[in-house]
């Protein structure tokens, strides 16, 4: 694992050049998305280098982690709304290169797996981090081996999440997320935290054991993973 402490600022402006530097070498690349604050800054600066022409995503393709169950794509809290409104609204990629798995269609989630393999396979996939070390929805206790599928929230992941819905009972109850063995499958992982909540399972999962429990910590073990901290969430490290 490769360590990058910033400000939070150049944390989000050092994490968007290396989708300018994997774009410009394979500008069909596919890349994994996340939602939730942490990216917010990474997107709006994907967004500039777009604009600016630095950047170009026309022929990229993208495979996002998750979705809430129940939610239409239309919902303003879905992943799907999150990450036009974020970002494809706003770059030149094709919306129907853009993917989210369906919160409502969750028949066979594993589909979800087929489709990355056959684009090829994801090249960069970005990740944030839950306070609990959850990756994707993957909670303490998710199998290495699991594919996309359905997990019901924990309670705490619910309670987090709640500051973007009027209430914790509009808290959907379960999600669709890719699962580990999907995320270890990319080529290439970044994994971004910051904020001083993030501080103590930042050092669970860089410098603790690889366990289930910190469902982050496989990462250890994937060879071309960079993690992007800012100095509040890195602050407990000890190297
Ligand atoms: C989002 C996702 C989640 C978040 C995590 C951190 O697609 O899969 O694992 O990355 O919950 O969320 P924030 O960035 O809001 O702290």
């Amino acid at each position: 694992m490769k360590i990058i402490i910033d400000t939070k600022e150049n944390v989000a402006k050092r994490a968007a050049q290396r989708y300018v530097e994997l774009l410009a070498n394979k500008p069909d690349a596919v890349l994994g998305g996340a939602t939730g604050s942490t990216p917010v800054d990474l997107y709006k600066e994907l967004v500039r280098l777009n604009k600016a022409g630095e950047i170009s995503f026309k022929d990229a393709k993208s495979f996002n982690l998750d979705e809430y169950v129940g939610l239409e794509g239309t919902h303003d809290q879905s992943y799907r709304y999150f990450m036009n409104d974020n970002l494809f609204n706003h770059i030149d990629i094709k919306m129907e290169n853009t993917h989210v798995p369906s919160g409502i269609d969750i028949e066979c989630p594993e589909k979800y797996d087929e489709e990355i393999k056959a684009a090829g396979g994801v090249d960069m996939q970005l990740l944030g981090i839950g306070v609990d070390g959850h990756i994707g929805f993957n909670e303490p206790g998710t199998p290495w081996d699991s594919l996309t599928h359905i997990v019901e929230l924990e309670q705490n992941t619910r309670e987090v999440n709640s500051r973007f819905f009027s209430s914790i009972d509009e808290v959907p109850t379960h999600a669709v997320t890719m699962g580990i063995k999907t995320i270890m499958n990319a080529r290439s992982i970044i994994l971004m935290a910051t904020g001083s909540s993030k501080a103590e399972i930042v050092k669970a999962f860089i410098e603790g054991p690889i366990t289930t429990e910190v469902p982050a910590s496989i990462l250890q073990l994937h060879p071309f993973t960079e993690v992007y901290l800012d100095y509040d969430a890195a602050a407990l490290l000890s190297k």
